[in-house]
């Protein structure tokens, strides 16, 4: 399918902004991106400098809008000027954490956000089919796993969390509107993603920040948590092949095939960090792993996601295309490498909630 103008929410997030510049990269894509985004804590346009010299101003190819998805005039606007075609729908309260200390923005974005999404889209497009709205789930919606089994595309939705209560509630709308007014959807669900831009309130950055810091590494429980990890770039590839050749009304599972229990990425990490950033041989801690720190566990902590992606593979041709021992190297690389981006974030709202809800641990 080939697009002219794509609506990307939530750009100028982590996922968001590493998918616009898969557009304009590998995906080779010759239209116009309006990233349309609220700029929440989370929401950074520093994140897509480079895109917005290149392909932003004159040549008109890139294009930032501010922004709720729940301000239905604001999005018709945009639908209307920009004669949107497609939309790949990102925006959403994102972090499990903050889900369970405040649901409301997480009911308010992820459900009332996208069903004011879906009604301007059904508005516009009327029966078209050859439009796309493309919805980014999460994995979360299937519940928890014990120690075997995977999630299928047909397994029954169980979420356990506020966050992803407010997804599972999302998705079943764009199914709705699927179904009942013949809106072309996608949706697709993914596991957790890691690598450069991600908000450090979510593990993998936590634990590279700190440890850069020399402060105590928060691992929840004991650490026996197992998550299925994906590079964000094979996250993003994995969203266009859908979007490109992806069928109408179907459901994608996306995932790294990477479990790894939380102990162990922790442990990894400071591997990689005793290597990068070594510590002075006069110190008297000797190696990061020191700093790990056992912590109160999270409520209603899902124990293992493990997702089954023979369904794109072998429909879409997608694979992933990094290791994990590869990526979580180059993503501490990535943060070493780019402190100014971390010093900016590390102000504000993200100081205020971390000490407010970390503080005690
Ligand atoms: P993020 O929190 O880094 O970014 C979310 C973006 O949405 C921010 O730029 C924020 O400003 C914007 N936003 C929030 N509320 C908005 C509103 N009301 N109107 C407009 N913009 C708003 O999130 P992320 O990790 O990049 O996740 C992106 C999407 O991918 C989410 O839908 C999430 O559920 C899904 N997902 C994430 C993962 C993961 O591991 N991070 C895995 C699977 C699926
Ligand atoms: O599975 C996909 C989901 O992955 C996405 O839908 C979510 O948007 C994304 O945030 C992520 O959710 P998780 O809750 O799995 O990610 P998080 O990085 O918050 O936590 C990963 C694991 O690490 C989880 O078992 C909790 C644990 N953890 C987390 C933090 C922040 C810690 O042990 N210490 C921490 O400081």
């Amino acid at each position: 399918m080939a697009y002219n103008n794509i609506l990307v929410t939530g750009g100028a997030g982590f996922i968001g902004a590493n998918f616009i510049r898969h557009l304009f990269g590998k995906a080779g894509f010759k239209g116009r991106v309006v990233n349309f985004d609220k700029l929440t804590y989370a929401g950074n346009p520093a994140n897509l400098e480079d895109i917005d010299k290149a392909f932003g101003g004159a040549t008109g190819r890139y294009v930032f809008a501010q922004g709720d998805i729940c301000d239905y005039a604001c999005i018709e606007g945009v639908f209307s000027k920009y004669e949107i075609d497609a939309v790949c729908h990102f925006a959403a309260e994102s972090h499990v954490d903050r889900s369970i200390c405040g649901p409301k923005d997480f009911v308010e974005t992820n459900i009332v956000g996208t069903f004011t999404l879906l009604e301007a889209a059904r508005k516009f497009w009327k029966d078209r089919q050859d439009r796309r709205f493309h919805h980014v789930s999460t994995d979360e919606v299937y519940g928890s796993l014990g120690a075997e089994g995977l999630f299928y595309e047909t397994t029954p939705y169980d979420p356990r969390s506020p966050y992803s209560a407010s997804k599972a509630s999302s998705d079943h709308l764009v199914r709705a509107y699927y179904h009942t007014y013949h809106l072309p959807v996608t949706i697709s669900n993914c596991s957790n993603n890691y690598g450069p831009y991600q908000f450090p309130e979510k593990m993998i950055p936590v634990m590279i920040l700190n440890a850069l810091e020399r402060k105590p590494l928060p691992v929840y429980g004991k650490g026996e948590n197992i998550r299925d990890w994906l590079y964000v770039e094979d996250h993003c590839s994995a969203v266009w092949a859908i979007m490109a050749k992806g069928v109408v009304g179907e459901t994608y599972n996306i995932g790294g095939e990477c479990e790894r229990r939380n102990i162990d990425v922790v442990h990894g990490l400071c591997d990689i960090m005793d290597e990068l950033d070594p510590l002075r041989s006069s110190a008297s801690m000797k190696s990061h792993h020191e700093l790990i720190s056992f912590v109160k566990d999270r409520p209603g902590h899902d124990l293992r996601y493990a997702i089954n992606c023979d369904k794109i593979k072998k429909e879409l041709g997608w694979r992933q295309s990094v290791d994990f021992e590869a990526g979580l190297r180059s993503t501490v690389e990535w943060y070493l490498r780019n402190m100014s981006w971390i010093n900016n974030i590390r102000t504000g709202d993200y100081l205020h909630w971390m000490q407010k809800n970390y503080s005690s641990r």
